[in-house]
């Protein structure tokens, strides 16, 4: 494997943006094909075989594509697929878990965390358990907030619907004396202001991103695989498996230019 390959990234659909916002930020000289899911969004809503079904076809496809590193940039696929595909994977392979819960619990006085997710992550119950794994007093309550994937899909990123369903998750969770909350789901970080106006009295915020950014820059640096060369030079690729055009309209929205030309590919 040479360092100058590219990283695969995949979610969804747009969520995984807010995973290479971070890596773009602490990796600039890396390459990376990104793949939204979006004939299949939302995962949230998927059995286990299905999440399984559609993230070993994606996989498959970054092998062939020879990727060096693979990016789990979706909290659902995360939590319910990744302790398999990792033994699976021919190359090193990441998700937002366990580095969101490391943040977590290194910020959390009172250990008493939050966690927004997708119906399919909260079901799983992969947050509770890693967090009670790692620290058996701590205290974890995990809500589903299903409304929020359409609406970052979208582009609905304020307005009165929006506003309305994030006051809908905070009132659900207002009483509960949590002092640090997951953004578990990577659609969530776009609704950051509104969630902050909504929960905000000194909460610590958690989005995996930036830490699982830094996981994958570990491991490939381990491997002597971080790319050195002309940060000019690098490639980005996005590819989709629905229409192109809404997703390089609401990925221009989350990301901006970045997100100059989009695929349809069938994998
Ligand atoms: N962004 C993904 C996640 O982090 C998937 C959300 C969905 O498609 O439901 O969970």
């Amino acid at each position: 494997m040479h360092a100058e390959r590219p990283i695969g990234i995949f979610d969804s659909g747009v969520g995984g943006l807010s995973v290479v916002k971070a890596l773009l930020e602490q990796m600039p000289a890396e390459s990376f094909v990104y793949f939204g899911d979006t004939a299949n969004v939302p995962y949230g809503n998927k059995s286990v075989p299905e999440l399984f079904s559609l993230s070993r076809r994606i996989i498959a496809y970054f092998i062939r594509r020879e990727v060096k590193a693979i990016i789990v940039a979706c909290g659902t696929q995360s939590s319910n697929t990744l302790p398999v595909l990792e033994k699976e994977c021919p190359v090193p392979i990441v998700g937002m878990l366990k580095p969101g819960i490391e943040t977590a619990l290194e910020v959390s006085d009172k250990k008493y965390i939050a966690v927004l997710a997708t119906q399919a992550t909260v079901s799983s119950r992969a947050y509770t358990k890693e967090i009670k794994n790692r620290c058996p007093d701590g205290r974890v309550l995990e809500t589903a907030c299903p409304a929020f994937v359409p609406l970052v899909e979208n582009g609905q990123l304020e307005g009165e619907k929006t506003i309305m369903e994030v006051k809908k998750v905070a009132e659900r969770i207002k009483k509960e004396p949590f002092d640090t909350l997951i953004l578990g789901c990577t659609h969530y970080p776009f609704l950051i202001n509104l969630i902050k106006k909504e929960l905000d009295c000194g909460l610590h915020f958690v989005d995996p991103a930036s830490a699982t950014v830094a996981a994958t820059m570990k491991i490939l640096r381990n491997l002597n695989l971080l790319r050195t060369n002309d940060p000019s030079a690098v490639d980005h690729e996005f590819l989709v498996s629905g229409p192109p055009e809404s997703f390089m309209k609401v990925g221009q929205l989350l990301l901006g230019t970045v997100v100059d030309e989009v695929q349809k590919i069938a994998l």
